[in-house]
């Protein structure tokens, strides 16, 4: 089956959700795709000093305003979006992703791996790695940014069905781009990892984003990556057939190839 996939790369702006939201909606208005993902924590930006900040830009994962943005551009373009939300749940604050389909459902995933100083400010993602039906049934599963350097992540994915992986990201370390094309080949399936660019600055700390935003698929081939720097929403077809054929040889697949017994259990 065809079916377009689309990375949307922006610079958010730490702590004004307005704003971002806004551009967020500018970028995506009129662009036609099935699937488009945007990057982790894109209303908030991420370099928070402390949970009191998180919290003042913290959202409800089902009706706050990335999600409603992305309901009414979902109904709008007949797409499904997944996108990074700083996520109010109770007490608890959680680094999350939402993927939103055309009909409105909302589904989410809590990101498991948290990097460095996020783990003063965010609860570990407590749902598993999940893998949800976006339009026409596509199995596509959601990691958050730094769950990449875990292949477990991805595997677990693809184990569970998933023929494409939609990567929200903030990254910062130089090796992503380049692991995602292996974790690609070693499940034959699709990455569409969206990164942010820019820098954020509070209070004497910065951290610089890497951009290089990519779709990559079963091949390892990268269909798409934007450069460190630009702002913009990319699409390509892809045959979703390519993430079903497990067969890298005649007599080899990467599922029932696996010798599960003789791999470390903890
Ligand atoms: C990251 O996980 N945002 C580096």
């Amino acid at each position: 089956m065809k079916y377009k996939i689309g990375i949307c790369q922006f610079n958010p702006v730490l702590m004004d959700v307005k704003q971002n939201i806004t551009r967020m909606e500018k970028l995506l208005t009129g662009v036609k795709a099935d699937l488009i993902v945007l990057p982790e924590l894109a209303a908030s930006g991420y370099l928070f000093k402390n949970i009191d900040e998180v919290r003042k830009v913290s959202e409800n994962a089902y009706t706050g305003v990335t999600a409603n943005l992305l309901k009414k551009l979902a109904a709008e373009n007949n797409s499904s979006y997944v996108a990074g939300i700083a996520e109010k749940y109770k007490d608890k604050l959680f680094n999350s992703a939402i993927l939103v389909n055309p009909d409105g459902e909302v589904h989410l995933y809590r990101k498991i791996h948290l990097f460095n100083e996020e783990k003063n400010l965010f609860s570990p993602g407590d749902l598993g790695f999940r893998v949800f039906k976006t339009k026409n049934d596509v199995p596509v599963g959601l990691m958050v940014c730094f769950d990449w350097i875990f292949p477990e992540s991805a595997r677990t994915l693809m184990l569970k069905g998933a023929q494409i992986i939609a990567h929200s990201a903030n990254l910062v370390l130089p090796w992503c781009q380049r692991s995602m094309i292996t974790r690609s080949i070693e499940n034959r399936l699709f990455t569409a990892t969206a990164n942010r660019t820019g820098t954020d600055d509070n209070d004497g700390s910065s951290l610089t984003f890497t951009g290089m935003s990519q779709i990559t698929t079963p091949k390892g081939e990268i269909i798409y990556r934007l450069n460190e720097t630009e702002e913009k929403v990319v699409t390509a077809e892809i045959d979703l057939e390519e993430a079903l054929n497990k067969n890298v040889t005649p007599l080899n697949h990467v599922i029932t190839d696996r010798r599960s017994e003789y791999y470390y259990q903890e």
